[in-house]
């Protein structure tokens, strides 16, 4: 494989003007993006609202503009079902159908609670939304008592809800019995076509002709080599179909889907939300114990379920096989974030960071990418087999900060800030050159920007009170 890495040096600070401008660019992209009750992650390629991010999105917004973190993660909760589960898409019905697909159409949602039908799917993504109403609400605590009341009270009308999603997924999509929530769709990963899916995508069929029924949006507006295979995508259409086509119920799904699997990254995620929650019920004057055990006992699942020894790597488990997938990829490394992982893991985890297939920024003076770099089929151009994303990088930082390593931690904030400032805010970054791919303004990276500028990291802030 050929290697072209980057070799700025990791150790340069972001000056102040560094600072300025990507302060001000970052700013006006959240501008840029607002659409009158929500913010959508890019213009041109997703018009509606996304789940996870608008949970990214509210931890920037939480600088410039509070009030449109707490509405837009309200327009999503709005949007939840009566089941707990909140969607991965919520539609904007002023977008036209054509705009983006799969739309509302395909994906026939009847009408439930107050929302008309087609107004969302079915799908969820990682439960990162605790997380990030805690961060905006701890933001708005240190601006004074007005502030923090107005923040109380969203959080007030948010805790029930968070609640809810919460035991959807660790009740309804326990699919595997064993304290893990599963999957049943790559997109509900947020990590689309990471090989970490390849093993248990291969048992799913792939019907071509749904392409020639269905016309795909995403390759006209973005270059067909940087996004999913048309296999790929033949079978995301077809498990939304079959999901779907069952009611988008969960009962039994092991035995009725072809794609049940347990994330690394989705759990992680999962139990670090439990976490925030225990801070969230302490204000809004709920019992927090619950919460903790929760935290405990998906970390426990976690740490006992998804871990290979003789790797020493997490991995995504095929329920229905039981197999852990053989790719090693960036969702393994975000079980940092859990303070109760047992030493030997985390120490693992920095190990499989800093080593050359994810190379931390002190070797590559880049981000981690979303794939192992020493892998045959590492792709440093296709969506989540190589490149490089923020998201991911800022999950992995916070977990730094978790365990201690505060200098990695500085040096990954200063590689993500100096890799925006110089190629713009894009959706993901190429792992060799650090180009910017995909979308140019994309929101969450311009939100993420905010708050590692901001860096308000507080040693225990991810750990239960
Ligand atoms: C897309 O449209 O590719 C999204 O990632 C699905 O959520």
């Amino acid at each position: 494989m050929k290697m072209h890495l980057q070799t700025t040096d990791p150790t340069a600070a972001v000056t102040s003007t560094m600072s300025a401008d990507l302060w001000n660019s970052a700013a006006s992209v959240l501008d840029t993006n607002w659409s009158y009750d929500h913010m959508v992650p890019s213009r041109r390629l997703y018009p509606h609202q996304w789940s996870w991010d608008a949970a990214f999105i509210a931890l920037g917004l939480a600088y410039v503009n509070p009030t449109r973190a707490w509405r837009d993660l309200r327009s999503l909760f709005e949007a939840q079902w009566p089941d707990g589960r909140v969607p991965h898409i919520v539609f904007d019905p002023l977008t036209a159908e054509g705009d983006y697909f799969p739309g509302p159409g395909f994906w026939n949602v009847p009408a439930y609670g107050n929302r008309p039908a087609r107004g969302s799917t079915g799908l969820v993504q990682p439960a990162l939304h605790a997380v990030a109403a805690w961060e905006v609400y701890r933001r708005a605590a240190s601006h004074g008592a007005a502030c923090a009341h107005e923040a109380g009270q969203q959080l007030k009308w948010l805790y029930p809800r968070l609640v809810a999603q919460q035991e959807y997924l660790s009740r309804s999509r326990e699919a595997g019995g064993d304290g893990l929530a599963s999957i049943v769709h790559p997109w509900e990963s947020g990590l689309d076509n990471s090989p970490s899916w390849d093993s248990a995508m291969a048992g799913v069929p792939a019907d071509l002709g749904l392409l020639q029924r269905y016309q795909r949006r995403d390759i006209e507006v973005a270059d067909a080599a940087h996004r999913p295979t048309d296999l790929d995508y033949a079978r995301y259409l077809g498990l939304v179909l079959n999901y779907r086509d069952g009611g988008y119920g969960d009962a039994d799904l092991a035995h009725r889907h072809a794609f049940v699997v347990e994330c690394p990254a989705f759990n992680a995620i999962l139990a670090a939300a439990e976490l925030a929650l225990v801070h969230i019920a302490a204000v809004v004057g709920a019992d927090p114990m619950a919460h903790r055990r929760r935290a405990r006992q998906i970390t426990e699942a976690i740490s006992r379920h998804l871990y290979d020894e003789r790797s020493a790597t997490f991995r995504a488990r095929d329920v229905r096989t039981g197999i852990l997938s053989p790719a090693r990829c960036v969702n393994g490394l975000v079980p940092l974030l859990l303070p109760d992982l047992p030493r030997d893991q985390v120490e693992a985890i920095m190990a499989e960071a800093a080593s050359p297939r994810f190379g931390l920024p002190a070797t590559t003076g880049l981000p981690v990418p979303s794939y192992d770099r020493t892998a045959t089929d590492f792709d440093t151009l296709r969506y989540w087999r190589g490149p490089i994303w923020i998201n991911v990088n800022w999950l992995l930082r916070r977990g730094m900060l978790v365990h201690g390593y505060r200098n990695e931690a500085e040096d990954l904030r200063t590689a993500m800030l100096r890799l925006v400032h110089r190629s713009g805010h894009y959706e993901y970054f190429h792992p060799e050159t650090g180009a910017g791919i995909g979308a140019p303004t994309f929101s969450w990276t311009a939100a993420l920007a905010l708050d590692l500028l901001a860096d308000r990291s507080v040693p225990a802030y991810a750990r239960a009170a």
